[in-house]
């Protein structure tokens, strides 16, 4: 197999839609041999044959990552396929809404368990098999939100910004472990979720393409971004390609921040 990620064993979290999906075929087409994650089952099982259509092993662990002992599971049901993790993408997360005034305690606690937590215990799991093996790659998928904060979304902000500075330090702390520590930091991307979740009002497809357009009309590219844009700036990270990278934040946000 050929390709930048060939014979890399990669294990991205939340790979059951959205930016993860879109990422594990991209890194399947790669070479590598990829590892997912999430809680839907019927989902992940349809990445997996996805992933094996491209012509690599491709394995779906159910997991909560909000759970210690899955993401313990994830990581041992990955050296005991491939005997090694070469890169891992710390992608799941959840979006939440409200101020600090209106953010209810459970809401505070789900952001912090997914969004932060399992960040760190799947980082603390894979950087000393990185180290045995003489390095690896870790990609935290952050969001612009680590670098500006947006209005309404304290707990998600807060948690992103966490994200930021968590990659940094990991960055620093395992630079001369040959572990390179960097985040993807997308803008707004346009994900099925946002359809299941009714994210726009339209009665018919014009009128929901219109209410789309309209909706990202403050982003300076004047559309949202698409998973596969992601997906392409984890792959650079993940890869060769970024070998002198590391601590680093890379917006991919069709200009929002620039602003
Ligand atoms: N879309 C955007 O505009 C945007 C912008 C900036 C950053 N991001 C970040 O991108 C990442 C992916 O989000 P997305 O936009 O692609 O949305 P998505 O389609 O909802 O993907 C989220 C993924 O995370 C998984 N997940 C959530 N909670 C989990 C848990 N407790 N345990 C295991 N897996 C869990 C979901 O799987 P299950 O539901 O199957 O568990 C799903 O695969 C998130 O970290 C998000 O914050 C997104």
């Amino acid at each position: 197999m050929s390709g930048k990620l060939a014979g890399k064993v990669a294990i991205i979290t939340g790979a059951t839609s959205g930016i993860g999906k879109a990422t594990a075929l991209l890194f399947a087409e790669e070479g590598a041999q990829v590892v997912i994650t999430g809680r839907r089952v019927e989902l992940g099982q349809r990445v997996e044959s996805e992933i094996r259509q491209k012509g690599v092993r491709g394995v779906f662990v159910q997991a909560d990552h909000s759970q210690a002992g899955d993401c313990s599971r994830v990581v041992e049901r990955t050296l005991s396929e491939f005997g090694r993790v070469d890169i891992l993408f710390n992608n799941a997360g959840i979006v939440t809404k409200g101020t600090a005034e209106t953010t209810s305690d459970k809401v505070w606690n789900d952001t912090i368990s997914i969004n932060i937590t399992a960040v760190w215990r799947m980082c603390k799991l894979v950087i000393p098999v990185m180290r045995a093996q003489g390095g690896g790659v870790i990609v935290n998928n952050g969001s612009d939100w680590s670098v500006v904060a947006g209005k309404n979304a304290f707990p998600y902000v807060m948690s992103k910004g966490a994200v930021g500075l968590m990659t940094k330090a990991m960055a620093l702390d395992h630079a001369r472990e040959n572990i390179r520590v960097n985040a993807v930091c997308p803008g707004d991307t346009f994900v099925d979720r946002w359809l299941e979740r009714g994210y726009f009002e339209a009665s018919d497809p014009v009128s929901l393409e219109e209410a789309i357009k309209e909706s990202s009309a403050y982003i300076p590219m004047g559309r949202f971004g698409k998973p596969e844009e992601i997906a392409k700036a984890v792959l650079f990270l993940a890869s060769d390609d970024s070998s002198f990278m590391t601590g680093h934040l890379l917006l991919v946000d069709g200009g929002n921040t620039a602003q």
